[in-house]
């Protein structure tokens, strides 16, 4: 048993190894270099100087048109951002992921890094943005946030490096559709700025989303067995989502509190998780796939018949409309 499961891990190993130089070749492309980044203060006013000061009170006059709901689907939003450490120690425990020093050369080690810097710009930029706004309370949201990095998130992934694969391709599509809708709402309510934080935001979960689906289209050639039944062992595990475990030490479901009201507000709903779905076996060709082992055509049948499946139960979902106090927003009570 053990001896299987070892040549099992050591072929995903060597998998990813003859995938390195795809990435090497790519890595300029696919992170954006530090010299012509974004930083959060680009979109933010300059306190030191009183031109900013006035920027300011605009940037707070245009928030306090932004419904309620936007302000906690934003906030849910920016603390998944947060929890940032939690995920770059999972991506560090993937097979064949290694940086013994910190600082190692190996490509996959620079990846992690390079892209956990540049997502470390998301979560500090919406921060930012709330707290300047003067809409929420900021102690209970950093609550949040510390019990969200203290409680953990277990993806389900294991250290299996082509679950870890799928299941960014699947989060980066998730994230960028979740800030493109915010960013929506807020020009609907007026807030152009606001909508260009999300859309920069969007851009860089856009790139990444193409990142990893890239990875996965490079291991399909090599190992097309493999990656469809890890595909399919992904699916129906159901993709958990980062911030499932977020606590403001008052809402024991409050996961659940803030995905219904960005469900109700239309930021990310079930219909897109069939939506996502539907996009990754058409990027990656599944249906065409052939020469497949018996089990992974099985896999393949699955997969295929999935986004439908799931879209039409999206439709068939009934939406709640039960009383939610918001700790975020000073126990204000929403209705999703
Ligand atoms: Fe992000
Ligand atoms: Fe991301």
């Amino acid at each position: 048993m053990s001896s299987s499961i070892n040549r099992e891990l050591l072929s995903r190993t060597e998998v990813l190894k003859s995938i390195e130089k795809d990435i090497e070749n790519n890595i300029d492309t696919l992170l954006n270099p530090i010299s012509t980044s974004w930083q959060p203060a680009d979109f933010l006013p300059d306190l030191q100087t009183d031109e900013g000061i006035e920027q300011l009170h605009q940037l707070r006059q245009r928030a306090q048109a932004l419904p309620d709901e936007l302000i906690i689907s934003l906030v849910g939003d920016m603390i998944t951002e947060e929890a940032l450490p939690t995920y770059m120690s999972w991506f560090n425990r993937l097979e064949g992921f290694h940086d013994p020093t910190g600082t190692s050369s190996n490509v996959l080690s620079r990846w992690v890094r390079g892209w956990t810097a540049e997502e470390n710009r998301h979560g500090d930029l919406l921060s930012q943005y709330l707290l300047l706004s003067g809409r929420v309370d900021m102690k209970a949201v950093q609550i949040t946030i510390q019990h969200l990095i203290n409680n953990g998130f277990d993806s389900g992934t294991g250290t299996d490096p082509y679950l870890g694969f799928i299941y960014t391709s699947f989060q980066e599509r998730a994230t960028k559709i979740s800030h493109r809708n915010t960013g929506r709402l807020a020009a609907k309510a007026g807030d152009k700025q606001l909508q260009r934080i999300c859309a920069a935001i969007c851009a860089d979960e856009k790139r990444h989303e193409e990142a990893y689906q890239f990875f996965i289209e490079k291991m399909l050639q090599i190992d097309p067995n493999g990656v469809v039944l890890a595909f399919e062992k992904m699916m129906r595990h159901q993709i958990a989502m980062p911030s499932q475990s977020m606590f403001d030490g008052k809402d024991q479901n409050l996961y659940d509190s803030f995905s219904r009201v960005a469900q109700k507000a239309g930021v990310y709903t079930a219909n897109d998780y069939a939506e996502i779905v539907g996009y990754l076996v058409e990027k990656w060709n599944l249906k065409n796939l052939s020469g497949l082992s018996n089990e992974a055509e099985k896999a393949q049948e699955f997969l295929c018949k999935l986004a439908p499946r799931y879209k039409k139960l999206s439709q068939r979902r009934k939406l709640t409309n039960d009383p939610i106090d918001f700790s975020w927003i000073n126990g204000k009570t929403l209705y999703a």
